[in-house]
């Protein structure tokens, strides 16, 4: 694991296709509060700003080459935010939505999401799976947590195992009934904003995942950061539990 106490100088690192070593990133996008609240702005405009940097982080990442982007856009718990909040996050979701439909396109990506559609607004929804569909034949995958807690993936899982019929499981049993069934692992997961958790993201998933901690908060995370990252990322042995 990795924290950078002061913020990096960020020097160009020269990265071209890594998808051979990095496959699936997945980001927890922490920070978007703090980041509206030191200009004295509403929380609502740190999602927005968050949601651009959403875009451009997503979109830089295809183009190094990596197969699957994973955000973590709204957990199980965000439910509990004002409702003035959850309401400009999940209309940010809709626009991006709508305004996505071409770019999923250009980058071969299909939309995924990760999470319980049944607690969406009905338009959301059908909006979403609507794109899901529509894209399912593409290559890249984004994969957009929403209404996801990863123990409540983790149950949801089980119980379907056990709705085939099936009386013992084995991990790959589990894992193929994840919602990332497509995706598969993270081998990096990034955290903006400072705090060292995991806040029930992909925890079945991480398992075997590097960990990047940073302390600058989403909104400013910059494509020369996430190269950092993965330049960290191509340098460490993993040895899944071995030598
Ligand atoms: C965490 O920051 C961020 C969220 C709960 C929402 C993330 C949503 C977006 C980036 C916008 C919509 C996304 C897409 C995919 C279009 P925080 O609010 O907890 O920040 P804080 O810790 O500084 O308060």
């Amino acid at each position: 694991m990795l924290f950078r106490k002061k913020k990096r100088e960020e020097k160009p690192i020269f990265l071209e296709n890594v998808g051979d070593s990095l496959r699936h990133i997945a980001f927890i996008m922490d920070g978007n509060g703090r980041w509206a609240k030191a200009r004295s702005l509403p929380r609502e405009m740190g999602h927005k700003k968050g949601a651009s940097v959403f875009e451009r982080i997503t979109l830089h990442c295809f183009s190094r080459g990596i197969h699957a982007v994973t955000v973590y856009a709204f957990s199980t718990e965000n439910w509990s935010r004002p409702q003035k909040e959850v309401d400009a996050i999940m209309a940010l979701l809709s626009d991006y939505l709508d305004y996505a439909e071409q770019k999923f396109k250009d980058y071969d990506a299909r939309l995924v999401i990760l999470g319980d559609k049944s607690r969406l607004s009905p338009s959301l929804r059908e909006k979403a799976e609507r794109i899901e569909e529509m894209s399912k034949d593409r290559s890249h995958i984004l994969n957009i947590a929403l209404n996801y807690g990863a123990r409540d993936e983790i149950v949801t899982a089980c119980n379907s195992l056990i709705a085939e019929g099936k009386t013992s499981v084995t991990r790959d049993d589990i894992s193929s009934h994840l919602y990332t069934a497509l995706s598969g692992d993270p081998d990096l997961v990034v955290r903006t904003g400072g705090d060292f958790r995991i806040s029930n993201f992909l925890l079945w998933q991480s398992a075997y995942a590097e960990f990047y901690f940073t302390k600058t908060l989403w909104p400013d995370l910059t494509e020369g950061e996430v190269d950092a990252a993965i330049a960290e990322f191509l340098g460490r042995h993993r040895r899944y539990g071995g030598l």
